[in-house]
């Protein structure tokens, strides 16, 4: 079986030809931060415009790389949520289009669920089950991954997600926007220690999350700065790594918690925010003194793309899911919502 996939469902524009037997054969993307940069985030309605733009271009060039025809091709899968819905719109009306010309199945997929499945890419794929960690811009959430497909939410934020703080506390110390991987740039000539900021939840039991009082906490030792005029490079630099600890810290032990409650020796870390070197180090080592594994996807499939679109897809297909003629796509989708794989027939 060979699919294509689409991912464009915030600012990143992609396109993925992905066989069941020889592995992903292309993937390309587009990404749209120079666009956004100058707002300081994404402009909704500028992101679906340049999907519009890149995605008929991305798909030639990967037919082209894959050595593909559409008659080669079993199915179309395509981002239908959760994200923004007019970008979403653009690639679920582009792939359900495909899908009917071509006269072949269009698979509806999860956003979240390409997070999760990616690192099925990799040649030490993950066992089933496993605990995920997923933390991206917009989610962050522990979840008991049974087997594809069959996910149960153990805890999540209940507020901003770890990416939203890494982003906000970026644009507090005036950082280009995406916030994150400039913020981790920034903490590495830091010294963690100089500012002490709110672990949120850490001392509760349970596997909940909170990170809007570390975004105040920041805004309130920025204006501090400001104020009495000590906001020079190295004190941002030491916000900048005060930062990045709290939330490490706080993701590193609720998972931690997580990992010895389900009992598993597996943890799979997915999104944006698992591309962050310091989170990868403190997890790998704790990780590891548990006498667990942990498994990532490669650093570039860490953030939004299309082969972790593919891999979801192709499972979905396999299972006999496919949608009805209608183009499909929702920017609120709850995990808990999604049809299990074993339901259809996997
Ligand atoms: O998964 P993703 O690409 O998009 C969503 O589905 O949200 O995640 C994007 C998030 C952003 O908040 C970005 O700042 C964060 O991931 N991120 C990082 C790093 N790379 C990306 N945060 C911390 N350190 C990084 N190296
Ligand atoms: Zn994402």
């Amino acid at each position: 079986m060979r699919i294509l996939a689409l991912e464009s469902s915030c600012d990143e524009s992609a396109v993925a030809v992905y066989d069941e037997a020889a592995g992903l054969l292309s993937h390309q993307i587009h990404s749209q931060i120079d666009l956004h940069r100058v707002y300081g985030g994404v402009v909704p309605e500028l992101a679906s415009r340049d999907h519009v733009r890149r995605l008929l271009p991305l798909l030639q060039t990967a037919l082209a790389e894959a050595k593909t025809t559409p008659d080669q091709l079993d199915g179309v899968a395509y981002t239908a949520g959760p994200g923004l819905i007019g970008a979403l719109l653009t690639g679920a009306a582009l792939g359900r289009s495909l899908a009917y010309a071509w006269n072949v199945p269009a698979v509806a997929v999860h956003h979240l669920e390409g997070h999760l499945l990616a690192p099925l890419l990799e040649d030490d794929p993950p066992p089933f089950p496993h605990l995920a960690l997923l933390v991206s811009g917009g989610h962050t959430m522990l979840i008991d991954v049974a087997s594809p497909g069959r996910y149960a939410v153990l805890g999540e934020t209940r507020d901003d997600a770890a990416g939203e703080a890494f982003d906000k506390s970026a644009k507090l110390l005036g950082l280009p926007y995406p916030g994150g991987p400039e913020l981790a740039k920034l903490a590495a000539a830091g010294n963690a220690r100089r500012f002490d900021f709110p672990r949120p939840m850490l001392d509760r039991a349970g596997l909940e999350f909170s990170f809007s009082g570390l975004k105040t906490a920041v805004s309130l030792a920025v204006k501090e700065c400001v104020r009495t005029a000590s906001l020079d490079q190295d004190t941002r630099a030491d916000i900048a790594a005060g930062v990045q600890e709290a939330i490490v810290e706080t993701l590193t032990a609720k998972t931690m918690r997580a990992l010895e409650q389900t009992g598993y020796d597996a943890l799979v870390v997915a999104g944006g925010v698992g591309a962050n070197r310091l989170l990868r180090d403190r997890l790998s080592a704790a990780v590891a003194r548990q006498g667990a594994k942990v498994f990532y996807p490669r650093i570039e499939f860490c953030t939004d793309n299309a082969a972790m679109i593919a891999v979801a897809g192709m499972a979905r297909l396999k299972a006999g899911f496919h949608e009805s003629p209608a183009i499909r796509a929702r920017a609120t989708w709850s995990l808990k919502d999604l049809e299990p794989l074993s339901e259809l027939g996997s």
